[in-house]
């Protein structure tokens, strides 16, 4: 059985993934580039800064910017979720989410958070849940982002485990690219289509379960 749970954050543990979009598209029309939904789906999971790669290419707009511009663009960003995220509180964390820290912690399965967002550890004080976590791995200490593993092989590290003895849960494709990557085991939030046939996937984060999360462990789907 696994011995630690490795959760993504923004879109497995509350909503943000919303406000990420919105900020992006925010930036974007500022810019004249407009993004749907659809081509977001290619951000979910990403850094700020490879986020930002992707949509310059997208609106072929990626020489249009000098470094300092670049950055201050991320920046921008930045500010703009930081602002939509003020309001967030422990009524906004996803169903399920607290009841299953709570399941894992009674049955002594340690808990670490692999998000690429530099924001995670301001979220999980906002939303009351730092306690629950045994680690939060820091993006800016990993070499490369979703979908390379680093971040899913350090969270397991700062657990003391083998990333091969891990589970880890994910709504976006790169990070589930990620999770398989580091030897973990994947399960997705959301739909099959976006995020493969071939992993356990549940619709929202009411059927994580331990009991669901033992039931798929290392089975083939
Ligand atoms: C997560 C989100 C991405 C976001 C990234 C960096 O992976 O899914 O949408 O770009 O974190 O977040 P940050 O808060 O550091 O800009
Ligand atoms: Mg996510």
């Amino acid at each position: 059985m696994f011995k630690g749970v490795l959760f993504d954050l923004d879109g497995v543990i509350t909503d943000t993934a919303e406000f990420h979009y919105r900020a992006w598209k925010k930036l974007g029309e500022e810019i004249g580039i407009s993004i749907d939904r659809n081509f977001n789906e290619q951000l979910k999971g990403v850094s700020r800064e490879d986020s930002l790669t992707l949509l310059l290419a997208y609106g072929k707009k990626e020489n249009d910017f000098s470094n300092e511009e670049f950055a201050a663009l991320a920046k921008r960003k930045n500010e703009y979720y930081l602002e939509m995220i003020q309001e967030i509180t422990p009524t906004d964390v996803f169903p399920g989410i607290v009841p299953l820290l709570t399941e894992l912690k009674k049955a002594g399965i340690k808990i670490a958070l692999a998000s690429a967002s530099k924001n995670g550890p301001l979220l999980l004080d906002k939303m009351q849940l730092t306690d629950y976590f045994d680690a939060i791995a820091d993006p800016s200490k990993v070499a490369s982002g979703k979908p390379a593993p680093d971040i899913f092989l350090l969270a397991a590290k700062e657990i003391g485990f083998e990333a091969t003895d891990c589970l880890g849960i994910e709504d976006a494709k790169a990070g589930i690219q990620a999770i398989i990557a580091s030897g973990a085991y994947p399960v997705g939030v959301g739909r099959k289509e976006d995020l493969g046939e071939d992993i356990p996937i549940v619709a929202d984060t009411s059927s994580l379960t331990l009991d669901y999360l033992q039931h798929v462990w290392r089975k083939d789907v």
